[in-house]
């Protein structure tokens, strides 16, 4: 069904639009590379398990979600729904599930929280101009009702893109790139390449817990996690920076096994099926994010594809840990899998 909703997806959308949301950096090696690479990763299903009830409801940052699942950031919704993040948060909060909203929303967080109070809204940090800026960012995302911010690392400059004919700016308004003395959505271009300090500084702007998303090496997490991040999402964000890393499983699994007793660890890309959750639960992560499924769902079918995407993804976590012999979260430990 995943795949149903990307070729409808990719029916209704310009082709330019489609390759947007679907593309990735330089010759697309990750991006085609991230769903194979947790095919590679292999269960070691138990059997004889009590299984009649199976449990998928986690805790993540404290608070309970429905499945260890989440929407990933992504820009742009507009260009999917009319009703944009408003109907992306509305699809979370129906699933039950947290939404990290991207910086580069096309409606404001505050619109978006507005809409869906009941959804779990994470907020996406990109800093972009200066630093300043970007705890303005943060102190709106605070006051409107966030439950953590996630700072994204991997983006000193914006991978290669070569699929993307379309400037974001040209075709949408940006509401969180807006110059403040001027509301007509002008975008700053230039990223901040952040250093440690940085997510230092950053973490000491506010009360909320901190993620840092991009890490993908054990030395960068153990460096996080002194900076004082509250978790760490591996992620090589989506194929769409830097070309031909390693890919997500093997990332989490040298992630997890250097800081995993100290932080919370999730993961992104290619996540798409049932049984990647679980694997990525088995090589140490306490949830995982979804970023293009979930614009599929909207494209099609607004906040109720959103819904439709997560339910699916969930029921097909908990029929895979019902077949691996786990009843619960806690029951998916590493010896259920072998790889990457
Ligand atoms: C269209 C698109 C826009 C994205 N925008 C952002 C963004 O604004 N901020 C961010 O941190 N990551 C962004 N990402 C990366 C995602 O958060 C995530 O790392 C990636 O999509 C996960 O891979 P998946 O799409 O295979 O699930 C974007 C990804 C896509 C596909």
């Amino acid at each position: 069904m995943a795949k149903d909703f990307e070729a409808r997806a990719r029916d209704r959308l310009e082709p330019a639009v489609y390759d947007y949301y679907a593309g990735g950096a330089d010759d697309q090696v990750s991006v085609n590379d991230n769903p194979r690479a947790w095919q590679r990763v292999r269960l070691r299903p138990r059997v004889l398990r009590d299984v009649t009830a199976v449990d998928t409801t986690v805790t993540m940052l404290g608070a309970t979600a429905a499945a260890p699942i989440g929407i990933a950031p992504t820009a742009a919704h507009e260009l999917a729904h009319p009703d944009a993040e408003c109907a992306t948060a509305r699809g979370a909060a129906a699933a039950g599930v947290p939404y990290v909203v991207s910086t580069l929303s096309t409606r404001s967080m505050e619109a978006i929280a507005e809409a869906a109070s009941d959804a779990a809204r994470w907020f996406q940090l990109y800093v972009r101009g200066d630093l300043d800026r970007a705890r303005a960012l943060v102190q709106r995302a605070e006051a409107c009702g966030h439950q953590a911010l996630v700072v994204t690392v991997d983006v000193p400059t914006l991978g290669l893109r070569r699929h993307e004919a379309m400037a974001l700016n040209d075709r949408v308004g940006l509401p969180h790139m807006a110059r403040p003395d001027d509301t007509g959505g002008d975008t700053y271009a230039r990223h901040v390449a952040l250093t440690f300090d940085d997510l230092h500084e950053i973490i000491s702007w506010t009360s909320l817990p901190v993620l840092a998303k991009g890490v993908l090496r054990a030395d960068d997490a153990a460096a996080c996690v002194r900076a004082g991040v509250a978790g760490i999402i591996v992620s090589n964000h989506g194929g769409r920076q830097l070309d031909t890393t390693i890919d997500p499983p093997t990332a989490l699994e040298e992630v997890a096994a250097a800081v995993g007793d100290a932080t919370e660890i999730y993961v992104d890309g290619g996540i798409r099926r049932g049984t990647d959750v679980v694997k990525a639960l088995a090589l140490g992560a306490v949830g995982v994010f979804v970023g293009r499924p979930v614009i599929w769902g909207l494209v099609v079918d607004g906040a109720d594809g959103v819904c439709a995407v997560l339910d699916e993804l969930r029921t097909e976590l908990e029929r895979a840990m019902r077949l691996c012999g786990a009843a619960t979260v806690a029951d998916v430990t590493h010896d259920l899998v072998v790889g990457p």
